[in-house]
Order: structure tokens, then sequence, then C-alpha cells
């Protein structure tokens, strides 16, 4: 299809619509949660890369609310109010090391990776919104993966190598509740012109390299 054609196709633009509301409402929880944590992060430093964050994810949200404006796009939430309030409980619940592993693993790189994958199936207008937050999103990841593999390092090798496993459930449990929620990724995915499957083969290859970077010991 072409770019000028997608803009015409009524399927398009409400499938690129929903992609666009739940990418934001997942920024904006995540500048949530991130908030939340500061409060409880074990150090400066790390408050400091927390608040940036928070920042940034408010800028994402506000680039995408302008665009989607512009777009047409219906805004009604893809995720409810108790839905949203679920995953910052969620995020509540977690200690340091859990937090780490599921805001910076799950969410921001697999969740990037996803994006990523759709950006060059996207018009014009929503590949650019989505430029400077796929931007940040590659520090997000950094930091969270840094942090993580500090944490890794703090835990005696077998305990490390039982965590790293659980990583993968954790992924898991993840796409579990995406599809409980009765969220129909697949068809979501397919009627913007990606092929799922092929989204679903990237993902995992990331989770795969991510998670060999994770058993590699610390840099000096
Ligand atoms: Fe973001
Ligand atoms: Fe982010």
């Amino acid at each position: 299809m072409t770019e000028t054609a997608k803009l015409d196709d009524e399927s398009y633009r409400i499938a690129m619509g929903r992609l666009l509301v739940m990418y934001t409402q997942v920024d904006y929880l995540i500048m949530r949660a991130c908030a939340e944590r500061i409060a409880t992060a074990p150090n400066d430093e790390i408050r400091i890369m927390l608040g940036k964050q928070v920042g940034d994810e408010s800028k994402h949200v506000r680039i995408q609310h302008e665009w989607m404006d512009r777009f047409g796009t219906d805004r009604t939430p893809v995720f409810s109010e108790q839905q949203q309030d679920l995953f910052l409980q969620h995020f509540r619940s977690l200690d340091w090391l859990d937090f780490l592993t599921d805001m910076y693993v799950c969410v921001e790189a697999l969740g990037s990776e996803a994006v990523e994958q759709i950006v060059p199936m996207a018009d014009p207008g929503t590949r650019e919104s989505l430029r400077t937050p796929l931007e940040d999103e590659v520090d997000h990841v950094a930091f969270g993966l840094e942090q993580l593999k500090r944490e890794l390092a703090k835990l005696p090798e077998q305990q490390r190598i039982e965590y790293l496993d659980t990583i993968a459930s954790r992924l898991d449990f993840l796409k579990n509740t995406l599809h409980g929620l009765g969220i129909d990724i697949p068809s979501m995915f397919a009627a913007v012109g990606a092929d799922y499957q092929q989204v679903v083969e990237h993902v995992l290859e990331r989770r795969a390299e991510i998670l060999q970077s994770l058993a590699l010991p610390l840099a000096a």
C-alpha cells in the first residue's frame, strides 16, 4: 500500500490510532511508575536518571497527544482505569531487581522493539511522531539494563542463573496478561500492514540478545 493510499484507508487509520493510544497510555503509565519509584530508589544517581525519564515520558505523551489530534484519532482508552491501576500496583509491589526487569526488559526494551517494527509501515506523520520517543527509549533501556546488570552482579552465581531463567517466564506472564485483557495485538498489527509473526520473531531475537548480555559478567 502506498503512503497516500494508507491515509485514505479507514481501517489503517483506526488500527494505527489504536496502537498510538496504547503506546501513549503505556508511556503515561511508565511516567507514573518511575515517578513513584524515585522515593525508594537505591541512590541519588538513580533518582536523577529516573527523574530524567519521567520528564522524557511526559514529553512523549505530549508529542503523541498532539499528533493524535492532528491525525484525528479516536482517543478512547485501550486500557481501562482499572487496568491502569493494576499496572501501577504491579510496579509498586516489586523490589528493585524485579522493577528493573519488568520495566526495562519487558516494557521498555521489548515494547520499543515492537514499536520499531511498526515504524516502517507507518505514514510519514506517525513515523515522525515516534522519532523522538524511540530515540529516548534507547537511553532508558541502556540505563535499565546497566542497573539490572549491577544488581545481578551482587547475587551469588547460582542465584543469578536462576534469576535469568525467571526473566523468560516473567515475559510470558506479560504476554498472557495482554491476551487476557482481550487486546488482540495480532490483528492490530496486521491492520497497519505489519507481519505479526515477523514482529514476534524480532522481539524474541531482542529478548535472547538481552538475556545473553545479562548473563555476561559486568565489565570492570
Ligand atoms: Fe516513552
Ligand atoms: Fe521510556
